[in-house]
This record gives structure tokens, sequence and C-alpha cells, in this order.
């Protein structure tokens, strides 16, 4: 039978078009509220689907994110459901998919597309590259003391997730603004995702939990977390999963984090989605018992290199020629001159040769030239460059996405 990519043309052909993944959550359909909560945030245009008889065995959609990047916000592609058949697989519908979604991006003007990955040989050949790292952590509580005695700040009051919007979101607006990687979101992202509490996001433990830290009668500081009370004979071994804690100044951070780290009952405090440059890494006295693991954060895909690359800041350190090789969008392909004076076309010898997928690796700051360089992922074609380059494409601070979308 033949299959037909085509994006959505309703909310309802989007609930056929996230049957694909939903199927490997262990989902026969998927759940009625989820895609109700979906379509809020999502627009059926921009959700594509392998149809076949009128069944979508593959989908593959795209978030309309503002996205922070050095330097400014950019429209974004937050590429989503990703998923096929077992039925189906290996037959290139996600290739298609992919095919039809970046091209939509581009004739859209919007010049990023950027990704959670559940495994990381799946994207690369679409020129995504890794962009950042994400942390997660697993605290004993007794060994959980700070380096340097805590004095209060502020207090923490638990508010109700139906009036928390008003509290979380400017905290979120401050440090989101400032911190590539993250989104703007909407009331409706708010509502239809961040704060909804579904018994299917839950995997057996506590209800959503919202905690605001307020200084000086404003709201400083929030943590959403989850309480998983456990016993074995009679001793305390239940955990606190921290799921979003954000802060806008360090002594928020300090305050908030000395909350969840003292709640009574709990063995260990559990986080994830952190950043790689965590403060909890020099406020604790113990970091090693943070068990900080690392592991793939972002992937992010340059749809039109000129107009993303002319959406970040640059140092003023001159200019560097990139020569940039990319297979799936041809139209990036070529030598570009990057810089704090701009983004242009260039006819001189380049300085560095690399696949789009390095430029995505670089972009927010999560990795440097250097580090691509030492990995054989860039080739320097003139001595110097890679240092330069370093230069001009300097961030200051590491990439970082609270959630996975
Ligand atoms: C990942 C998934 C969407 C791939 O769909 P698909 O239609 O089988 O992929 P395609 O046939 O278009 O494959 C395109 C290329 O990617 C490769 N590829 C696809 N999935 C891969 C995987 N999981 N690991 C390694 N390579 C993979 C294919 O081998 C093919 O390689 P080629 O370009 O050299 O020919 C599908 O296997 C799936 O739904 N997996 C479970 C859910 C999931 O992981 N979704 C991703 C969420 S981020």
């Amino acid at each position: 039978m033949d299959i037909d990519i085509r994006p959505c043309a309703s909310a309802e052909e989007v609930k056929h078009a996230i049957a694909p993944i939903a199927y490997y959550f262990g989902r026969s359909a998927p759940d009625e509220s989820l895609a109700e909560r979906l379509s809020r945030v999502l627009p059926a245009q921009r959700v594509y689907a392998a149809w076949e008889g009128g069944r979508a065995v593959g989908g593959l959609g795209a978030f309309p994110f503002q996205l922070t990047v050095p330097g400014g916000r950019v429209p974004a592609a937050g590429v989503t459901i990703a998923g096929v058949l077992p039925t189906h697989r290996r037959r290139g519908l996600l290739r298609a998919l992919m095919r039809a979604q970046l091209d939509a991006r581009h004739a859209c003007g919007e010049p990023i597309a950027y990704l959670w990955a559940t495994e990381g040989t799946i994207y690369g050949r679409f020129g995504f590259g890794l962009a950042s790292f994400t942390a997660e952590i697993d605290l004993a509580r007794e060994r959980s003391a700070f380096h340097t005695p805590f004095s209060t700040f502020g207090h923490v009051r638990l508010v109700s997730l139906g009036t928390a919007e008003e509290l979380l979101a400017p905290i979120y607006e401050r440090v989101s603004v400032e911190t590539p990687g993250m989104f703007a979101r909407s009331s409706v992202w708010w509502q239809a995702r961040r704060l909804a509490d579904p018994e299917l996001g839950r995997r057996g433990i506590g209800d959503l939990q919202c905690a605001v830290l307020e200084h000086e009668g404003r709201p400083a500081a929030y943590a959403l977390y989850r309480i998983n009370p456990a016993f074995q004979r009679g001793i305390q071994t239940g955990s606190v999963a921290a799921i979003e804690v954000i802060a806008a100044s360090p002594e928020a951070t300090r305050g908030i984090w000395r909350y969840l780290l003292d709640i009574d009952w709990m063995a260990r405090v559990k986080a994830d989605l952190l950043p790689v440059d965590h403060p909890l890494l020099l406020l604790v006295a113990e970091p090693r018992r943070l068990d900080f693991t690392l592991r793939d954060g972002l992937w992010v895909r340059l749809v039109n290199i000129e107009t993303a690359m002319a959406a970040r800041s640059y140092r003023d350190r001159g200019s560097v020629v990139i020569d940039v090789v990319d297979e799936f969008c041809p139209w990036n392909a070529g030598c570009w001159r990057v810089g704090s004076d701009g983004v242009e076309r260039a006819d001189d010898a380049p300085g560095l040769r690399c696949d789009i997928s390095a430029l995505g690796s670089v972009y927010l700051g999560g990795f440097t030239w250097s580090q691509l360089a030492r990995a054989l992922r860039v080739q320097e074609l003139h001595p110097g460059a890679v240092a330069q380059a370093d230069a001009i494409f300097e961030a200051g601070k590491a990439p970082w996405c609270p959630e996975i979308f």
C-alpha cells in the first residue's frame, strides 16, 4: 500500500500522528488527555505523518519555540513525537518525515530545529549536532551539607498548581531569556505542559508539588517536585524527585535547594535535566556525593545557516571563514564568513571545514571548536583558525533546557 507524507489537517489527525510514539510508551492508543493538551501547544499543520490507508504509521512534530541563543531569542522548531511503528521501521519513513519537516521550517523562515534524542545514533545523519550535556544527581540527604553554613534566605511556601503560574512564570522568564537552550513559555504551555499533572506522568510516585521561595515579598525561586515515600523495616528510604528548580539569584538557588534537601522522611534527593555547570557542585561540601552524572542533552540543527548564525552574538575578535558540508540541506553548503560584523557568503580561502552538525554543536555555546578539533569533527585549514573561532564564538554560559519536549 502507498504511503503518503503530509501534515495533519486537524487535532483529530494529530491524535493519529502521535499513535506511533505512544506505541513505544506501551499504549495501544494515545491517551485522550495527553492528545488534547498536546494539540493546545502543537498546531496540526506542524505535525507531519506517514499515512497508509487513512492510518498514521509514523509521525514527526515541531513546536513553535522562541529559543534563547547567545545574545537573543530566535524562532526554532522543537522537534517532537518522532515515531514509526515497528511494522514500518527502516523503510525510510523517518527520513521522509524529516525531509518534509525541515523543508517546511525552511520555507517558513524558521532557522533552527532542535530536539532531545532517545538514541544518539539517529539524528546526526540529518545534520543535528550534540549541543549540550544534561546532568542528574542522586544525593543522600545526610551527606548534603553545604560548604558554607547556610543562613536562611527568604521563606518558602507551598502553592497549589492552580495558582502557581503567576508566581513561577516571571522567574522562569528572567532565567530563560539569558540561558541558551531555554525557550519562552506561553501561558498555554504552563497549563498544558509544565503544571499539568496527569496520572500517566507520575510514574507511581506522588503528586506534583510546588514550593516558592519569596524574598522581600517577591518570588525569587521555585521547585516543582514529587515525594516518593518508602520505608524498610520502619527506616525511611524514600526520595524527593526534583522536577524543575529555577532561581533568579545565587542566594535563591541556595535557599530553594536547601529547602528540598531538608524535607523530612526523605532519604535521598534526586534530580535530572540539570545544567552541566550547576551551582550545587560548588555549594555542597562533598560534591562527589551528588553522584553528578552527565548524558547528552539537546541536539541542534541549523536549518538556515545564514539566519541562524546572524541571530546569535559573537565576540569582537575578527571573523572566520567556515566551509560547511550539508548533504541533507544543501542550501547551507559552502563558505561562510562569521564574526561580530555579521554572517555572509565568502569567496576567500576557508580557515575551517566541518559538517553542519559541528555548527549545531558550537551554536549554543555548549562545545568549543577546540573540543570539536580534538574529536576530529572539524578540519583546521589555516593555522590558528580553531583558536580564533573559539574567541569569536565564546558564549560564557553552558546551554540548559530543563524539560524534555
Ligand atoms: C527512530 C525511528 C523513528 C526511526 O524510524 P525509521 O522510519 O525506522 O527510520 P528510517 O528508516 O527513516 O531511517 C533513516 C536512517 O536512520 C537510521 N536509523 C533509524 N533509527 C535508528 C536507530 N534507532 N538507531 C540507529 N540508526 C537508526 C536508519 O538505519 C537509516 O539509516 P540510513 O540513512 O543510513 O539509511 C523508529 O525506529 C522509532 O519509532 N523508534 C522508537 C521511538 C523513538 O526512538 N523515537 C525517536 C524519539 S527522539
